[in-house]
């Protein structure tokens, strides 16, 4: 089966990202928000990247009106009708999982793939919300997913023949390149960055090093394109918080334990770079250390 439509339900961070590439690759492709505000919110996200993709020379400006022909939006989910695959981007959230899969499913063909971006919750236990779990799969993607080549590609003991080949396809035409996994709390990527992430905020608990030296030592060190203080803001606190502690609760081992301190920094509102501060402070350019840590 080869998908030439797609249908992105959410337009959040990971979900516009997601369109956006499948766009820019050529495919129709519809996404679909809960109202009419998130929507344009998320297109103009997406708007706002070509746009500096051609600033940088990155993107051709005809090849930015292109993409953006090819992307339609909507809050309807009938326009999710002539899919051959949808990817689910919405909340991290089981019920709000379970609700959107109730008000698409009506409207989809038999053979269309549903695919869930999600980081750390059961494909297998989502795949059973729905009508089609031999047809349902994970497609993790990374942020900032345009410029993150990975894509993982989650199969469960339910899934039929040729819809794993399917999606991997998927993966490869929109130049991502996909590695292939089972339904493990975390995955491959989650499995090994979470407890990574986690460590960094005990190291600055513990007083290891300060948070612009932590974030040094292993950009310099180790080779790594942005500290792992850098990567837990661009992430949002709240989300690795989240996947941490549904890692913790599956597997049990303190490596997954979220530390206090992010506790208490998801607390007071210290989400990263979508809140304005996290480790470092997203108000003043360029970003220095948040004082309030410093402080505490
Ligand atoms: N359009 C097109 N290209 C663009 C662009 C745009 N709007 N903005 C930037 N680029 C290009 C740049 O031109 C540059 O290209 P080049 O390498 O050919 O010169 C490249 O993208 C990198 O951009 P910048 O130079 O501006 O920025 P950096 O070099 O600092 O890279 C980064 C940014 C790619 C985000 C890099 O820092 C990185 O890889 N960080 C790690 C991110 C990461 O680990 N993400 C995964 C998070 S975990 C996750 O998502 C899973 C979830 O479940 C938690």
């Amino acid at each position: 089966m080869e998908i030439r439509k797609v249908a992105v339900v959410g337009c959040g961070l990971m979900g516009s990202g997601i369109a956006q590439v499948s766009a820019q690759a050529g495919l129709t492709t519809t996404v679909l928000e809960a109202t009419p505000a998130l929507l344009e919110a998320g297109m103009g996200r997406i708007r706002k990247f070509l746009d500096g993709g051609v600033a940088r020379g990155k993107v051709k400006p005809e090849d930015r009106d292109a993409t953006l022909q090819r992307l339609s939006g909507g809050t309807d989910p009938a326009a999710c009708r002539d899919a051959d695959l949808v990817i689910e981007a919405v909340t991290e959230d089981l019920k709000v999982k379970r609700e959107t899969y109730g008000r698409i499913e009506p409207h989809l063909r038999a053979e269309t793939i549903l695919a869930s971006n999600t980081s750390s919750l059961s494909i297998t236990e989502m795949a059973a919300m729905t009508t089609r779990p031999g047809r349902f799969v994970g497609l993790h993607f990374f942020n900032p997913v345009p410029l993150m080549k990975l894509v993982e590609v989650v199969r469960t003991v339910q899934t039929q023949p040729g819809v794993e080949e399917a999606v991997t396809a998927f993966a490869r035409a929109i130049g991502k390149t996909p590695i292939r996994t089972t339904d493990r709390t975390g995955f491959i990527v989650n499995r090994l960055l979470v407890p990574y992430l986690l460590d960094s905020i005990r190291a600055v608990e513990e007083g290891v090093g300060s948070i612009v030296d932590i974030d040094q030592g292993m950009k310099l060190g180790c080779g790594h394109p942005m500290g792992p203080l850098t990567l837990n803001d661009l992430v949002g606190i709240d989300t690795t918080y989240f996947i941490a502690n549904i890692m913790f609760e599956e597997f049990r081992e303190k490596r997954f334990a979220p530390p206090s301190l992010m506790k208490r920094m998801v607390m007071a509102g210290f989400l990263g770079r979508k809140s304005g501060r996290g480790f470092y402070d997203y108000t003043v350019e360029p970003p220095r250390p948040n004082d309030f840590l410093a402080a505490r």
